[in-house]
């Protein structure tokens, strides 16, 4: 049987197919979509492919100049071709939660700008029901405590802020995001049946800078199993 790193690798080298010359390209974050992006460098060391690529973190970008992907910023594109991201979970409806890295608001201003979007995951991924992965969801430090006590009054178990795990004298100190934010981790266990709904109740949220749902946005999953790797096709998509 496969290990989980292989499955990482084989899932993320497989969504280069998609990749074509010329694109715009965003590029994920976390430790399958690192696959992907090795591939792509080594696509345009020693195929010449020609695609400029976004990334989504700052761990991303270092990533992506280590192999040579040429870059630019999110502010200098108004579109992009595709985006190849990892997901912490995804439904039989395509939508995601994502953020376990902490750069789901790039992550969901990068989909968006882009035509499509392909997630690359493992089979550990799949789920009937979203909320088995805690939900992260990005708040503005001075509004953290009043989101907190909000998500409190919907939320059926733990909301807290994700440590850094670096401690220090003063004990475990907050994850700071790339845009200086905190990640709130909440448990709703797996009773996301309306991802939809439950992404606008947060983002309404005063202090929220965004919700590590993503819904309508994912339109394939390469997933690597033991028994190989599947392309899951969204119907409702636009890749179909
Ligand atoms: C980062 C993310 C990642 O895509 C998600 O956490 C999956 O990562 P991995 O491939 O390491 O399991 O949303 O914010």
């Amino acid at each position: 049987m496969a290990d989980a790193e292989s499955l990482k690798r084989e899932a993320g080298i497989a969504a280069c197919k998609y990749v074509k010359n010329g694109m715009k390209l965003g590029l994920g974050t976390g430790s399958t979509v690192k696959y992907t992006i090795i591939e792509i460098g080594r696509m345009v060391d020693e195929e010449g492919l020609e695609i400029t690529g976004v990334p989504t973190s700052e761990a991303t970008r270092v990533l992506a100049e280590s192999v040579n992907i040429p870059l630019v910023e999110i502010s200098q594109v108004e579109s992009l071709d595709l985006t190849i991201d990892g997901a912490d979970e995804f439904d039989g409806d395509f939508s995601l939660i994502k953020g376990g890295g902490g750069a789901l608001t790039r992550e969901k201003i990068v989909a968006n700008l882009s035509k499509s979007m392909i997630v690359v995951a493992d089979e550990s991924k799949k789920v009937d029901v979203l909320g088995g992965f805690k939900l992260p969801i990005e708040a503005d430090p001075l509004h953290s405590d009043s989101v907190i006590e909000e998500i409190n009054g919907f939320c059926p178990g733990e909301v807290r802020i994700r440590a850094s795990g670096q401690k220090n004298s003063s004990g475990n100190q907050p994850y700071i995001t790339d845009n200086g934010g905190y990640i709130i981790d909440c448990e709703f266990g797996p009773s996301i049946t309306n991802p939809t709904d439950l992404e606008k109740t947060i983002s309404d949220i005063n202090g929220v800078v965004e919700v590590g749902l993503f819904v309508g946005i994912c339109d394939a999953v390469i997933l690597a199993s033991s028994s190989g790797v599947e392309i899951l096709v969204n119907p409702d998509g636009r890749l179909n």
